[in-house]
């Protein structure tokens, strides 16, 4: 069965309100809160009813499908499941039903409605550490819930510590111990549960009931809540039997139209040359949700952000390209062709008005860092030619007064056969120290 990511939304959603959630609008990636810059989990929006302090208008049960902005990976993206920009599949007891109604819930879900042969889960529960003991809950109603569905339980139910089973936002607030869901996807019989890839996590159950405060202190809350999140792409992944999350529907579409704007043979790049158009396509397309959030590219913040990703997007496009073509050109021609296939789901990035600033902004920022490419290329090319080496100096000038960071400035140098000075790293740290001390002055 072919599996789109429409279809699994609705199956989610309508499963969830079945089992009486409302399901709300999600967030925008703009964090609602100060602590961090963007919508980063499905939770994030809701914590003031997580915490007790508000009553949320939708009820104790929730469900929705959040976008959220993750770029702690930002150099993972290229494999096969990291994206900037992923959507989350939620639900939540907002201090209503807890593990004992949520566990068998998900594992009815997975193996009913998505068809999961339920011999293929094993999971993992809390073991407990210095401050919480281990959650003697959790297994026991995982082994019941197998048993009722016929599996036998051994080997399935794994106790791990808190670096596998506590999670939480950030170091402070909102936390609890979880279970996370794996799916077994090897060739025959499935060996030990261990950390490996043919084990696939595709749920977490966040039993939220603890807050961390400023000075490390953990108090339960007076409330206890469920939390879960299950990555929307990689489900579809796991659902449709691919490898990577680049083979779904929409992100095989987008890399086409990608790769077709960039005019590069997308069924013939090597490793390198798939990893550069993954990172083109995952940068425009969380560029466009960044921007039509209303975030304009600067020198901090979400900002600096958005500013990064499309100038990455530029420079990946110039690996893939060289500079046979206009760079700016290819880049906004790549972008609008993803916003056409992401706007079909996503309304905010399509034929909209925040659309359509979005891919002005993306435009803009593009046409400025391609030209700045540009002329450090040619200026790199003749220093070459010249037989200069490339040192730290080289490096700052060219950041400082051309705006040509130093880490693209070195990997051209490299490409183009010039010799590398082999402190010029250091160097390049030394002199950029100087000038802000400098203007510290
Ligand atoms: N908050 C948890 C997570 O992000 C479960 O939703 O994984």
């Amino acid at each position: 069965m072919h599996w789109t990511i429409e279809h699994i939304e609705r199956v989610f959603l309508g499963y969830m309100e079945a089992n009486g959630h409302a399901v709300i609008e999600g967030h925008s990636v703009r964090s609602p809160t100060d602590d961090v810059l963007f919508t980063t989990a499905g939770m994030h929006p809701l914590t003031p009813y997580l915490h007790g302090d508000e009553e949320h208008a939708a009820g104790k049960r929730l469900s929705d499908v959040q976008r959220c902005v993750r770029t702690t990976d930002i150099d993972e993206v290229g494999d096969d499941t990291h994206l900037t920009v992923f959507e989350m599949l939620g639900n939540w007891s907002i201090g209503d039903y807890f593990k004992e109604t949520s566990i068998p819930q998900s594992f009815g879900l997975l193996t009913g409605e998505f068809g999961i042969d339920p011999h293929s889960l094993y999971v993992t529960v809390f073991a407990g550490d210095g401050d919480v003991p281990a959650d003697d809950e959790a297994p026991r109603i995982w082994e019941a819930t197998f048993h009722k569905a016929g599996v036998d339980p051994a080997g399935r139910i794994n106790p791990l510590g808190a670096d596998d089973n506590w999670w939480s936002n950030g170091p402070v607030g909102l936390c609890g111990p979880d279970t996370e869901i794996f799916v077994y996807v090897g060739d025959g019989p499935a060996p030990a549960f261990a950390d490996r890839p043919e084990f696939v996590e595709i749920w977490n159950n966040v039993f939220m009931t603890y807050f961390r405060s400023d000075d490390g202190e953990l108090r339960e809350l007076a409330q206890r809540n469920v939390d879960t999140g299950m990555g929307l792409e990689r489900l579809a992944m796991f659902l449709n039997e691919h490898t990577s999350v680049w083979e779904t529907d929409e992100l095989a579409l987008l890399l086409e139209r990608v790769g077709a704007a960039l005019e590069v043979d997308t069924v013939g790049l090597d490793g390198e040359g798939t990893r550069s158009l993954r990172i083109v396509t995952d940068h425009l397309r969380a560029a466009l949700v960044i921007a039509a959030a209303g975030i304009y590219p600067s020198a901090s913040q979400q900002g600096y952000v958005l500013r990064k990703l499309i100038r990455r997007a530029v420079r990946y496009a110039e690996l893939l390209r060289g500079h046979d073509r206009d760079l700016a050109a290819v880049t906004t021609d790549a972008s609008e062709r993803v916003a056409e296939v992401m706007g079909k789901r996503w309304p905010d990035v399509g034929p909209t008005e925040s659309g359509q600033r979005a891919r002005e902004v993306v435009e803009k920022e593009a046409s400025k860092f391609a030209r700045t490419l540009a002329k450090g290329v040619q200026h790199l090319a003749k220093d070459a030619e010249s037989g200069e080496t490339f040192t730290g100096e080289l490096a700052f000038t060219l950041a400082d007064t051309h705006g040509y960071p130093a880490e693209l400035s070195a990997e051209e140098a490299a490409r183009i056969g010039m010799p590398i000075a082999p402190d010029w790293e250091s160097r390049y740290d030394e002199l950029r120290e100087q000038q802000r001390a400098r203007s510290r002055g």
